[in-house]
C-alpha cells in the first residue's frame, strides 16, 4: 500500500503550483536545503507543514513533548489520535505524508548544549519553534547559530499577530539584541517579549490578563496568530535561500497585528539596551507587576459524569444580588438532591426581608429546569418539612420525561448570560425582541417597557436621584465594601471592581474611599463624591440602552412563592435577552428602596437610620409610580434595563460544585 502510494508522489507535480512565484532551478534550489527546527508546538509544527509545503526537501526536528489535549486551539499536530504521542513522530509523519521522499533528522529528546552540532550539522536555516518560556535552549541554538554562520528567523506569535526577527551572519547577534544574559528569568521573559515586539501591538486586546501566567509558564495563544507566524517566517526562509528580496535583520524588525489592522516596522539600534526600549520594558514591567497581584482564576477540571453532577454544574450559574449564591447543595440519590438556600437580610440593605434572595432561588430553580431537559427529565420541587421563610429547604426529584424530551432553547445561554453594567446602544429594541422577551415571562406576569428619549431621560433622573441613597446611606457602604472584589476582573463569590462600569480612574478614587466610611463622607460632603459614580453608573447607562422593563406580576406579591416564581419568570426573560444577543442590567434598587416605604408597616425599623435619604426614597416612590404607573405596587418582580452592546470582559464568575456542596 505504502509503495503504491509512494509511485504516486512527483516531487515537480506535488510542488509545481509553487512555480511561477519560484523558478524551477529555485524549486529545485530549495528541494536542496535542510531547515532545522526546534520545537513542534504552536508556531514549530505549522512551520515543519509550510516548508514541507514550499518543496524543502531536508529538515532536522526536534520536541521532547507529547501532544495533550491542550494543544488542540493553535497546534498542527494536536488531534484526539495523536493525544499521548511524541510530537517529532506525529509531525515526521505529517511531514512525510506531504513529501514522501523528505530527508528528515529526528530530535525526540529536544536540543541541548550536548546534541546542538548535531542538530544543525549541515543545516542552512534555523526556524525558531521554541516555546516562549524555553530561554536556555533558545539562547544556546541561536548562540551556535551565530558561531557556525547559520541564518537564523524566529516568527513570535503575539495575540493575533506576529512579530518577525532575523538574525543573519556577520549582523547583530540574538544576545546582542536581547541582552539576556546575567539576567533573572523573570527579567530575561520580560526583555525576550519586548525585544520581539517593540511595538507591543497586542497589549490592548488581552481581554483576561490573569490568563498570563508567568510562574507557571503559561500564557494565551491563538491558532490565528501561529499560522501569520508561519506564513511569515516561510517567506522569509525563502528569500535567505534563494538570495533575493529585502530581509530585514535584528535591530529591525517587522510587528503585523490582524486584529488591530496594524503594522509597524520596528528598529532598535543596541536592542534591549536602547533607551526607548528601556523605557517600554519599565512600563511593561510595572504593568505586569500589577496584574501578577490579581487572584487568579483557576479552572477546575472535574468530572462530571451524572446527570445531577451535570445539571448542578450549571445551576450554579443562575444569578442573585450581588453574587451571593444564597444555596448550597446536598446529593441524596441519583434522582434528588436538596437545596438548602438562605437569604442575606442579616447583613445586606438590598435584602431587607430576603425577597432579593427568593427571586434568586427562583433562577436557580428555573436553570435546574432547563440544565434538566438537555437530560431528558422532568424536574419537581418540594419545600421539606424543615424549610423556613429565612432558610427554605427544597427537595428536587428528577424523573425521566415520558415520551421525547425537547432540550429547552434557552439552554445554551445558561452561562453565557451575565449582567453588563457598561453604557449599551441605544437603539430600539425590535418588536420581534420585544415580543419574544414578552412571551419569555410566561403566564401570570406581563412586561412594562419604557423607551424612547423622553422615557429614558425620566428614568435616568430618577436612577440619578435613587444612586444618591445608595451612596449616602452606611448600611449601602458596609455591603459594597463586602461583595466588591478589588483588583479584580473575574471574582468567585464577589462583584469583580472591573465589572462595576466605573473608568480606571474613578475606580481608582472608589478603591482609596471605601476603605473607610469617614472617607466617603468627606468626599460626598466636600467633593460632590458622588456624582461621578451617579453619572457614570446611573445617568449615562440609563440613557444609553434599548429599553428599560419591569416584569409585573398579574397576582399581588406577597408570600415566598410568589417571589421564587417572580425569579422563574425574571431569568426566563433574561436567558431569553441573552439568546437575542442583548445585554441585560438588573435596576433593582429602586424598586427595592421604594418597597421598604411603601410597605412600611411590614418592616421593624427603616432601612436605613439617615433619614434624610428615607425622606429621598420616599419622594423616589411616588415618582416611580408617576412614570410606571399604580401597577408598580406590590406587584413588580424585576426592574432593569436591556439593549445591544458589547459583551462584558469582566464578570462574575462562580464557586466550583465542590464549594457549593453542603
Ligand atoms: C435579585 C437580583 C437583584 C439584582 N440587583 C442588581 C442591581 O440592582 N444592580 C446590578 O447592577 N446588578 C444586580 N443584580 C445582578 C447581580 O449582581 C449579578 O447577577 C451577580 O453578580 C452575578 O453576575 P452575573 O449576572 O454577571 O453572572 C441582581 C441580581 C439578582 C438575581
Amino acid at each position: 500500500m505504502d509503495k503504491i502510494l509512494q509511485s504516486t508522489f512527483h516531487y515537480g507535480t506535488a510542488f509545481s503550483r509553487n512555480i511561477g512565484w519560484v523558478t524551477e532551478t529555485e524549486q529545485e534550489i530549495l528541494r536542496n536545503k535542510r531547515i532545522a527546527i526546534a520545537g513542534l508546538g504552536g508556531v514549530g509544527g505549522s512551520h515543519l507543514i509550510t516548508l514541507t509545503r514550499l518543496g524543502i526537501g531536508k529538515f532536522n526536528i526536534s520536541d521532547l513533548d507529547i501532544f495533550e489535549l491542550a494543544n488542540f486551539n493553535r497546534q498542527a499536530g494536536a488531534a484526539i489520535s495523536h493525544i499521548d504521542r511524541s510530537k517529532v513522530d506525529v509531525m515526521a509523519e505529517l511531514a512525510r505524508d506531504i513529501n514522501t521522499e523528505l530527508n528528515l533528522k529526528t530530535f525526540p529528546e529536544g536540543v541541548s548544549k550536548q546534541n546542538l552540532d548535531e542538530f544543525l550539522e549541515d543545516v542552512d536555516l534555523y526556524v525558531d519553534g521554541l516555546d516562549f518560556f524555553a530561554l536556555e535552549a533558545r539562547k544556546a541554538v541561536f548562540a551556535a547559530c551565530a558561531e557556525k554562520g547559520i541564518p537564523a528567523v524566529t516568527a513570535a506569535p503575539l495575540g493575533m499577530g506576529v512579530a518577525l526577527l532575523c538574525f543573519l551572519p556577520g549582523k547583530m547577534s540574538f544576545e546582542e539584541y536581547f541582552r539576556l544574559n546575567g539576567q533573572t528569568e523573570d527579567e530575561q521573559l520580560l526583555r525576550f517579549l519586548m525585544g520581539l515586539s517593540p511595538a507591543m501591538l497586542q497589549m490592548s486586546y488581552l481581554v483576561d490578563d490573569s490568563r498570563v501566567d508567568l510562574d507557571n509558564h503559561k500564557g494565551p495563544s491563538t491558532p490565528m496568530a501561529c499560522e501569520l507566524c508561519a506564513g511569515l517566517a516561510a517567506t522569509n526562509a525563502l528569500k535567505i535561500l534563494l538570495n533575493r528580496g529585502n530581509v530585514i535583520a535584528a535591530p529591525n524588525g517587522l510587528h503585523f497585528d490582524a486584529f488591530r489592522n496594524k503594522f509597524s516596522k520596528t528598529w532598535r539600534p543596541w536592542g534591549n539596551n536602547n533607551w526607548i526600549q528601556r523605557l517600554g520594558i519599565e512600563i511593561v514591567r510595572n504593568k505586569l507587576s500589577e496584574n501578577l497581584t490579581m487572584p487568579k482564576v483557576t479552572s477546575e477540571e472535574i468530572i462530571l459524569d451524572t446527570p445531577i453532577a451535570r445539571i448542578l454544574d450549571l445551576a450554579r450559574w443562575a444569578p442573585s444580588g450581588d453574587n451571593t449564591q444564597p444555596w448550597r447543595f446536598e446529593i441524596l440519590d441519583e434522582h434528588s438532591f436538596l437545596i438548602y438556600a438562605n437569604d442575606t437580610r442579616d447583613w445586606c440593605v438590598y435584602d431587607l426581608d430576603g425577597r432579593a434572595s427568593q427571586t434568586a432561588v427562583g433562577a436557580l430553580l428555573e436553570t435546574i429546569q432547563i440544565a434538566a431537559s438537555k437530560e431528558g427529565l422532568n424536574v419537581s420541587f418540594n419545600q421539606t418539612e424543615k424549610s423556613s421563610e429565612e432558610n427554605p429547604i427544597i427537595e428536587v426529584k428528577l424523573v425521566n420525561a415520558a415520551g421525547e424530551q425537547v432540550t429547552d432553547l434557552l439552554f445554551p445561554f445558561i452561562k453565557i448570560r451575565c449582567t453588563q453594567r457598561r453604557a449599551l446602544s441605544g437603539k430600539v429594541l425590535t418588536q420581534s425582541e420585544k415580543e419574544q422577551l414578552e412571551a419569555s415571562v410566561g403566564d401570570g406576569f406581563k412586561l412594562i417597557w419604557l423607551e424612547g428619549q423622553s422615557n429614558k431621560w425620566q428614568m435616568a433622573k430618577l436612577l440619578f436621584r435613587n444612586a444618591q441613597i445608595r451612596l449616602t446611606i452606611e448600611e449601602a457602604y458596609k455591603v459594597h465594601k463586602r461583595i466588591i472584589d478589588w483588583n479584580s476582573q473575574f471574582s468567585k463569590d464577589k462583584i469583580p471592581d472591573r465589572a462595576v462600569g466605573l473608568d480606571p480612574f474613578s475606580l481608582k478614587m472608589m478603591r482609596w474611599a471605601m476603605q473607610s466610611w469617614e472617607r466617603v463622607t468627606m468626599l460626598n460632603t466636600w467633593f460632590a463624591g458622588t456624582w461621578i459614580p451617579r453619572i457614570q453608573l446611573d445617568l449615562l447607562p440609563a440613557m444609553q440602552c434599548g429599553a428599560h422593563f419591569i416584569i409585573v406580576s398579574d397576582n399581588k406579591l406577597e408570600t415566598i412563592d410568589d417571589y421564587i416564581s417572580g425569579g422563574r419568570a425574571m431569568q426566563r426573560f433574561w436567558l431569553t435577552s441573552a439568546r437575542l444577543g442583548l445585554q441585560f442590567q438588573p435596576e433593582m434598587t429602586p424598586l427595592i428602596f421604594s418597597r421598604y416605604v411603601n410597605e412600611s408597616e411590614n418592616f421593624t425599623q427603616p432601612f436605613t437610620k439617615n433619614t434624610q435619604a428615607y425622606q429621598q426614597a420616599e419622594k423616589l416612590a411616588v415618582d416611580l409610580e408617576i412614570i410606571v404607573g399604580k401597577k408598580i405596587k406590590g406587584y413588580s418582580v424585576f426592574m432593569g434595563r436591556v439593549g445591544k452592546g458589547r459583551i462584558p470582559i469582566s464578570r462574575s464568575i462562580r464557586l466550583s460544585i465542590g464549594e457549593l456542596q453542603k
